[in-house]
């Protein structure tokens, strides 16, 4: 053994698989996994950059970490992931005693970079690479109790949403070939594996380097694969979701009644000023088309409230969006200006308090949507795949049915990653609860 490893990890989804990838390369080099910050002697922060909060809480753990790093100073320390990215050299500026600074897209060189690290420290390397960046076989180290399992399809975003870092922190799209892809889902079949998530920053615009395939190919493919139950994928662009995905969507039993959807703001004038390429008609007409093929589908979004001149009426035409739409769970955030984007140079006419109100009043409204449409579930009987036990009541088990709803539910005799017919008898803005039917009788719900 060479010693033992931490990960802390903020953000995505991309970013938790990252750290997977990660804390495989190092088991691979002969690392195990530490039980605490305190016991590594190689410590990795991933860190995210999408609003400032969250940058903020990477300098709150280098805080934490430095007393860690005086008392053991052959202890390594890195930053990856976003904050790595935009900071670059500032970071070893603000803590010199660190021992790497890894952009996401640099992180396939953690192992040489650790032995370098051993003789010299204070080592930044935040190159976009373009090659390399999956390597077939990877070791990938996944939770063993999860029961989905995440699969990379493609890097980067070549969007320019005016407030987003991710761009700068991810550098261009780069897409993995359509085999190796389905290599990966195959084998993962073979581990157990029932669900996987197909991950990317714009994953409808899934492009296969060889072939040419698009995301409804990869979907088919690996709705192919015996032993896959459930495809997901994520994160949809509502202009990229063409026709052929909606298609596979509504052909495919695998794929999950579920589908994010990020609408950002519900008012043309506020989506064009952040650049995101559709109008609110336009984006109303892709959730018409995706219901009238996938009836009952259930959709998530993200808001951003707050936007630089986004006045009344503006924000009121979001809460319109969100009565129109009724998604079944909504991510909101107030707007946090992001160094070097160009939203960062707009005026902001919006008080704090304005935008803080506003997003309560958001998440008022979309708490009640969410009751109401649980509440229409109580006494169906859904299929829920169980992930574990529950986080409330250890006794109880969790899971998620096909349109990513939490059922919990007391059973004997059921294990993580069996399909469960669950009859719903309660209904939280969150969650459901239920009891397992007597007969297997699930409706796709
Ligand atoms: N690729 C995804 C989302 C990436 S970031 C997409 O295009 O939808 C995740 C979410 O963070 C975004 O959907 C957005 O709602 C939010 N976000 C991004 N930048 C932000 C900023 N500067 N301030 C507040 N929220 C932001
Ligand atoms: Fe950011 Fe827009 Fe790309 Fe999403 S699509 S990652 S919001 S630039
Ligand atoms: Fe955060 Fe980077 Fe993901 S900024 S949201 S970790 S792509």
């Amino acid at each position: 053994m060479k010693g033992r490893y931490w990960i802390d990890t903020w953000g995505c989804q991309m970013n938790e698989h990252d750290s997977e990838k990660m804390a495989g390369v190092l088991e691979g080099l002969g690392y195990l996994p530490a039980a605490s910050r305190e016991e590594a002697d190689v410590l990795l922060l991933n860190t995210c950059a999408v609003r400032e909060k969250a940058e903020e809480k990477v300098y709150a753990a280098l805080g934490q970490i430095e007393g860690l790093k005086r008392r053991r100073p052959e202890l390594i320390v890195g930053v990856t992931g976003c904050v790595a990215q935009m900071a670059g050299d500032a970071l070893l500026q603000r803590a010199p005693w660190l021992d790497l600074v890894l952009g996401p897209r640099a992180e396939g060189r953690l192992p040489d970079l650790l032995a370098r690290a051993a003789e010299r420290r204070g080592i930044v390397d935040t190159t976009l690479y373009q090659d390399g960046l999956f390597p077939p076989g990877q070791p990938v180290r996944r939770d063993p109790a999860r029961v989905k399992a995440y699969v990379t399809v493609m890097e980067g975003c070549n969007k320019t949403c005016t407030y987003c870092i991710v761009p700068r922190t991810r550098g261009r799209e780069v897409s993995r070939p359509l085999a190796d892809v389905l290599e990966e889902v195959r084998r993962l079949a073979g581990e157990g594996y029932r669900e996987v998530e197909f991950l990317g920053q714009n994953v409808n615009a899934y492009r296969c380097p060889a072939t040419r395939a698009g995301l409804a190919d990869l979907l088919r493919g690996a709705a192919a694969i015996s032993g896959i139950e459930r495809i997901r994928f994520t994160t949809s662009h509502p202009l990229h979701l063409r026709p052929p995905i909606i298609q596979a969507m509504a052909e495919l039993p695998q794929v999950c009644d579920h589908l994010h959807l990020p609408v950002q703001s519900g008012s043309s004038r506020i989506l064009a000023a952040m650049r995101r390429g559709y109008d609110r008609e336009l984006y109303l007409a892709r959730v018409a088309a995706l219901r009238e093929a996938v009836p009952g589908i259930s959709l998530s979004t993200d808001v951003i409230v707050g936007f630089p001149g986004e006045g009344e009426a503006e924000f009121e035409e979001t809460l319109s969006l969100l009565e129109t739409v009724r998604f079944d769970q909504v991510y909101s955030f107030v707007y946090s200006p992001r160094p070097g984007t160009p939203a960062a140079g707009l005026p902001d006419d919006v008080p704090r308090g304005v935008k803080i109100e506003r997003l309560m009043r958001l998440q008022a409204l979309q708490r009640r949507i969410q009751l109401e449409s649980n509440a229409r579930l109580v006494g169906r009987t859904v299929e829920v795949l169980v992930e574990g036990p529950s986080r409330r009541d250890a006794a109880e088990w969790a899971g998620r049915t096909t349109s990513n709803r939490v059922v919990n539910f007391p059973g004997a005799g059921v294990r993580p990653g069996d399909r469960v017919a669950v009859t719903i008898t309660a209904a939280g803005p969150n969650s459901l609860r239920g009891e397992v039917a007597p007969r297997r009788a699930a409706a796709r719900s």
